[in-house]
Formats: C-alpha cells, structure tokens, sequence
C-alpha cells in the first residue's frame, strides 16, 4: 500500500506546491480510501484524475489547475464476456455505440483507456442526457457507496438536434512522436517490488537522457500513464522506459504488440469541446483499427498499433482536409 504515498513525490508535489517537510506529516494514509486514480505524464504537465476521496486527499495548491464540474466515469461492460477476445480492443469497440452517439447530442466527454478497459467521463450534469442517448443500447448502472442502482432515464434531452449525416472532420492540428508504447498491466502484490523504479520513473527521469534514444531524436517525447482503479493498475509507457521494469513483472497482450501516438492539439483542448475523440476514433472503427484513447488536461491522445500508423495519420489528414 506504500505505493499510495506516490501521489505526493517530489516532482508532483514540486508542481502542487507542497513543501516537502509538510509532506512527512500528511502523508500516511493519503490516498488509501482512493478508489479511482490516474496519473499521466505529458511534456507539459501532469494529469491527475482522482475520485472524490483521492481529490479531498490532495494539498490545495495554486499550482494546481482543476476542471470544472464533477465528472463520473463511465466504462461498458459487455455481456457475453467469453467472446470479448474476438472484438475490437480499445476505443474501436464503443466508437459507434457510445462516442458517436455523445458528439451527436453534444456532450462532452474525456477519455482515459487503460489495459483493462476504456472510461468514458462525462460531466455529472450531462447524466440524464447520456442516460437518454444511451438508452437504446445500454442500461446506465451507477454505483453509489458501492451500491449499483439503475440510472434513470428521464426521457431529458439536452434539446440538440443531431443531424446524422454531417461529416466530422478533424479539427485540431496532430502531431506523432516517435516513440513506441506498450500498454500493460502489473500484478498490485508485486507493486512494491518496483515502487522506486515507477517513482524514478514518473519524477526524476525528466532530462535524462536516455541511451536508447539517439539524441538527434527530437520527436521523442515524454508520456508515462498509470492508473490504479478499483485494485488493477494499467502503465502506459514507451519501450525504452518499459526496458528499465524487470523482464518478468509487467503483462502485456499476447501479441505484445507496439503501439504509436497521434497527439491531437495545438492549443490546449479544454473541457468544453465535443466530438474530438469521435473526430478521431470514427474513422478508426470504421477501419476496423484499434485504439487506446488518453484524453490529458491539455490534449488528447490516440494510440494505434504501428503498422497503421501512417494509414491512420494520411487519413486523418485527409479528414483534416475537408474541414473547409
Ligand atoms: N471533450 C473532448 C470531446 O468530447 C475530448 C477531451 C479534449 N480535452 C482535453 N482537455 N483533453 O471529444
């Protein structure tokens, strides 16, 4: 359970603005009643995405830019789990089903696809109307005080008219960096056995350079995510910091594929803007391509296997194109 304390490390803590000596006091149980935590690592910042009792537990901080509006956390659970390994992974499978359905209406959503399964928030607010947009497809369960109750569907809609047939071409300008991801997962028991290496990892890494990494290589950035909800944890992370993690500890998939970014945005996205991830996860269901989707304060961030990579950028370029 150590593990917890990581949320006030030295570099997040630097960047919430907690004096170190503070910290030793306050530190001991934060977290623990935590259920829901995710921390992402870009090159301009730090995404933290907590559930209520993680955020109580975080030091208030100038440096610490929160979003408005409470959001919930959304993810599918489909039936016939035996067959799952036969869909599509990753956003892929709830681009026509769910991420489609809430641009149309307009709602806004943030995404944050981990090796388990993909979270969809929406704002709180927005919940009678997704309850309402999804209501064809799925039956909405939330789960309060670890009771599961049927959300209502009011029959509300937030009065937007969606007009099907309008194309949705991607808007903001796309980026891809030329590291290699992999997308795993590790056992919570054998957490404390790398706890130092994800600390050095996700805070005292930054500047160092890395030998595998030829230092003519400048579209190499920066992205470390890991997340611990509700006891399983997924890592994020490209494969020369994936080389630093003893061999035998992280799983991956089978196929232990590798998968390449699109970093979607030149201006920071913000909160309020709908149909980003539909813009980019669409065309890849329609292709059939799969796809992780990390959504961060500031940008989003598709993942795709690396054999697709350029299909996926000319296409999306060609999107682009017809913006206009
Ligand atoms: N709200 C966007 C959408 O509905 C996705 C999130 C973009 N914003 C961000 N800060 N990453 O597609």
């Amino acid at each position: 359970m150590e593990i917890w304390r990581l949320g006030v490390l030295p570099r997040l803590s630097e960047c919430l603005g907690v004096p170190k000596k503070e910290l030793g006091q306050t530190c001991d149980c934060r977290f623990l009643r935590c259920k829901f935590f995710s921390l992402t690592e870009t090159p301009e910042d730090y995404t933290i995405i907590v559930d209520e009792e993680g955020f109580l537990e975080l030091p208030s901080s100038e440096h610490l830019s929160v979003a408005d509006a409470t959001w919930l956390a959304l993810n599918v659970v489909s039936g016939g789990g035996s067959f799952s390994s036969s869909q599509p992974i990753g956003v892929t499978k709830i681009a026509k089903s769910v991420i489609a359905p809430l641009a149309d209406q307009n709602i806004s959503v943030f995404m944050l696809s981990t090796y388990q399964t993909d979270f969809i928030l929406v704002r709180e607010r927005d919940l009678p109307f997704v309850t309402h947009t999804l209501s064809s497809e799925f039956t909405i369960l939330r789960v309060i005080n670890g009771e599961t109750v049927a959300a209502e569907n009011l029959g509300i809609t937030n009065g937007f008219v969606k007009s099907k047939m309008v194309q949705r071409p991607v808007i903001h300008p796309l980026s891809s960096p030329s590291n290699r991801f992999c997308v795993t997962s590790l056992d919570p028991d054998t957490l404390p056995a790398v706890a130092t290496l994800l600390m050095d990892v996700m805070f005292y890494s930054n500047g160092v350079k890395d030998p595998m990494a030829a230092s003519d290589d400048c579209d190499h950035i920066r992205f470390f995510s890991f997340s611990l909800i509700e006891g399983y944890i997924s890592l994020v992370m490209d494969v020369q910091t994936q080389q630093r993690f003893p061999s035998n500890l992280l799983f991956t998939s089978a196929s232990g594929e590798l998968w390449k970014m699109v970093r979607i945005g030149g201006q920071p996205l913000g909160f309020d803007e709908c149909g980003i991830v539909a813009q980019i996860s669409e065309p890849l269901a329609a292709a059939d391509i799969p796809a992780y989707y990390i959504s961060t304060f500031k940008f989003d961030h598709a993942l795709v296997p690396e054999e697709n990579i350029n299909g996926v950028i000319s296409a999306l370029k060609v999107s682009q194109a017809e913006k206009h």
